[in-house]
């Protein structure tokens, strides 16, 4: 992740707001009962927003806990001295990540039988690991059917120290609750069956963003948040009563202005043609950045307080507008301004919801689009 200092200098980069950021940590915080723990999830470098700082900030804002999806990404956070608990959501099945589990104390999910045997066989020490069951959504986990008959074989194997039962929901943003509430069940049939094993139950957990909006029955003792903490509503229906505030804005400078004449045909294809003479503003951004190709002549863009249109094909780096409406002596558009494809500006607004839904897919994507050649710019 780059983070500059030298951002007047670029020609696009993505701001991240950490007010922002902590004030959606707080409202998520507001719902949850003074035990019931924060676990940001900071995988895929924070949705892409650069997980060290995110990091940083989440944990000063209330969060206790983090989780990522692989070993490399608990590393970057441990080199960046976060002493946070980190759990591991995926799963690590060599030798070589459990050696760096260890060196780095980060804390795995435990999948299935046969990865804590071999845990326990690669371990050179005991450490806290999670044990996740699966209830429903069928990727990893233990089988919930299996969970009671595991759990008590992992109990014995004595590098293994469960610190947390846990389970991930399919449908939490659904409207209808159907299958949530068949998860709920089997959580807590595991969770009565498991009980006797323990002295003490490991925390248990099962909220992500949605499902920790969706009811205080969910939360327990730990929710995992992801796409709320970067300002993004997990459905239509979820979560705008607290006002969560989008975290990532996007912005690229004007490269060159200039003036084609009716009929002439704008980037690869033609795609579009001036009806009009027709003014344009290139800016210096490109689907090598993450603005997908797919949105080509469907964009808009803020520029000068106003929606202008994107127009023909989106290239590798950079984009055409079609600024003829905002041309007038008193908006002229110059070489260097500042055009914000995601974010606000002067009261106008472009989420990643507006993007996700001429895609057709979910803002988690587009958030976790934007590459690294962007940098990361801290507001
Ligand atoms: C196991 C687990 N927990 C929590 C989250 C956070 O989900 P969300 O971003 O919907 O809050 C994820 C995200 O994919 C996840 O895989």
């Amino acid at each position: 992740m780059i983070l500059t200092d030298a951002w007047p200098q670029q020609r696009a980069w993505v701001e991240i707001d950490r007010s922002r950021l902590a004030h959606n940590v707080g409202q998520l915080r507001s719902l949850l009962a003074p035990a019931t723990a924060l676990m940001a999830v900071v995988k895929a470098d924070a949705y892409g927003h650069g997980s060290i700082e995110v990091a940083k900030t989440v944990l000063a804002a209330g969060a206790t806990w983090l989780a990522v999806a692989t070993v490399p990404e608990g590393i970057e956070l441990r080199e960046a001295g976060v002493t946070a608990p980190i759990l591991l959501l995926g799963a690590a099945n060599s030798s070589e990540q459990i050696e760096l589990i260890e060196q780095w104390g980060l804390q795995p999910s435990i999948v299935s039988l046969e990865q804590a045997q071999y845990f326990q066989e690669h371990l050179a020490q005991p450490i806290d690991v999670h044990l996740k069951i699966d209830t429903g959504m069928s990727r990893l986990g233990i089988p919930w059917q299996k969970a009671a008959d595991c759990c008590q074989i992992i109990r014995k194997l004595t590098k293994l120290q469960i610190a947390s039962i846990y389970s991930h929901l399919a449908t939490p943003d659904e409207p209808d609750p159907t299958i949530l509430e068949l998860q709920e069940q089997r959580f807590a049939t595991v969770v009565a069956e498991i009980k006797p094993l323990f002295l003490r139950l490991p925390l248990l957990h099962i909220a992500n963003s949605a499902g920790l909006m969706v009811s205080q029955r969910l939360h327990h003792d730990l929710v995992r948040p992801g796409i709320a903490l970067y300002g993004l509503c997990p459905a239509p229906h979820l979560g705008h009563q607290l006002g969560l505030q989008p975290v990532m804005s996007v912005k690229a400078r004007v490269t060159q202005v200039k003036t084609i004449s009716a009929g002439t045909g704008v980037s690869y294809g033609h795609r579009f043609v001036a009806q009009r003479d027709t003014t344009i503003a290139v800016v210096g951004i490109g689907y090598a950045d993450g603005v997908p190709r797919r949105l080509s002549g469907q964009l808009e863009l803020l520029l000068h307080g106003q929606r202008v249109p994107q127009i023909g094909n989106i290239t590798m780096d950079q984009i055409m507008l079609d600024i003829t409406d905002i041309s007038t002596d008193s908006t002229r558009v110059k070489v260097n301004d500042v055009a914000t494809l995601l974010g606000e500006a002067e009261g106008e607004k472009i989420t990643a919801d507006d993007w996700a839904n001429l895609l057709g897919t979910i803002s988690w994507e587009i958030l976790c689009g934007f590459k690294h050649r962007l940098p990361r710019v801290l507001v």
